[in-house]
């Protein structure tokens, strides 16, 4: 992580040449991200080059924002949960610049999401970090940080407080 530094998204960061090969996540960045980073909605956070320079290049970036869903049957969640929603952490977004794929910052950056749910989820209560994965093929990403779908064929995952960290 020495080499890189994760910052909430801003004016510096250089958001149009991003592109992760999905063009929903992309559209996200280039159009939404930062109001919704400004208004609380949910906080974008790219990571740069330690020595960047604006306009920074994204080299990846995740979205956090707090939800509310039924959990009572889903695998890992604690025994006994009520019927009615509860909270959790939601990643809404996260992508790496295709120019720097496969190289190990999917992984950095899913690491870092978790630390920052987990100390939140801590903080204010909340029973773990959910996912919805963008298709079947992104799944496997998932389940090998060791997120479980919430129900059979089901593209949202699911991953508790204590295993966050
Ligand atoms: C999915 C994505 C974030 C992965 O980032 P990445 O930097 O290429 O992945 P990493 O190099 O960090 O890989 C981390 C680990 O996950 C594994 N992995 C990566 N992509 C995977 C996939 N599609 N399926 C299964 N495993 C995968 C890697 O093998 C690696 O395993 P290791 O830790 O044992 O070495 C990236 O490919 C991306 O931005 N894709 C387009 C946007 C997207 O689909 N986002 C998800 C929306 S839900």
């Amino acid at each position: 992580m020495s080499k890189f530094a994760l910052e909430r998204l801003d004016t510096s960061h250089d958001r149009r040449e991003f592109s992760s090969g999905l063009e929903t996540v992309d559209r996200y960045l280039k159009e939404t991200a930062r109001g919704h980073t400004e208004k609380g909605v949910a906080i974008t956070r790219v990571l740069v080059d330690h020595q960047a320079v604006a306009p920074k290049k994204i080299l990846g970036y995740f979205t956090l924002t707090p939800c509310m869903a039924t959990a009572a049957s889903w695998e890992g969640s604690p025994k006994g949960l009520p019927k009615s929603p509860v909270g959790m952490v939601l990643l809404g977004r996260l992508a790496v610049d295709s120019t720097t794929q496969g190289q190990g910052l999917g992984g950095t950056l899913l690491a870092l999401a978790r630390q920052i749910a987990h100390d939140s989820l801590a903080a204010t209560g909340g029973i773990g970090m959910v996912v919805d994965a963008a298709g079947e093929e992104i799944v496997a990403f998932y389940t090998h940080h060791g997120f479980r779908r919430t129900a059979p064929d089901s593209l949202r995952l699911f991953l508790p407080t204590a295993a966050l960290v």
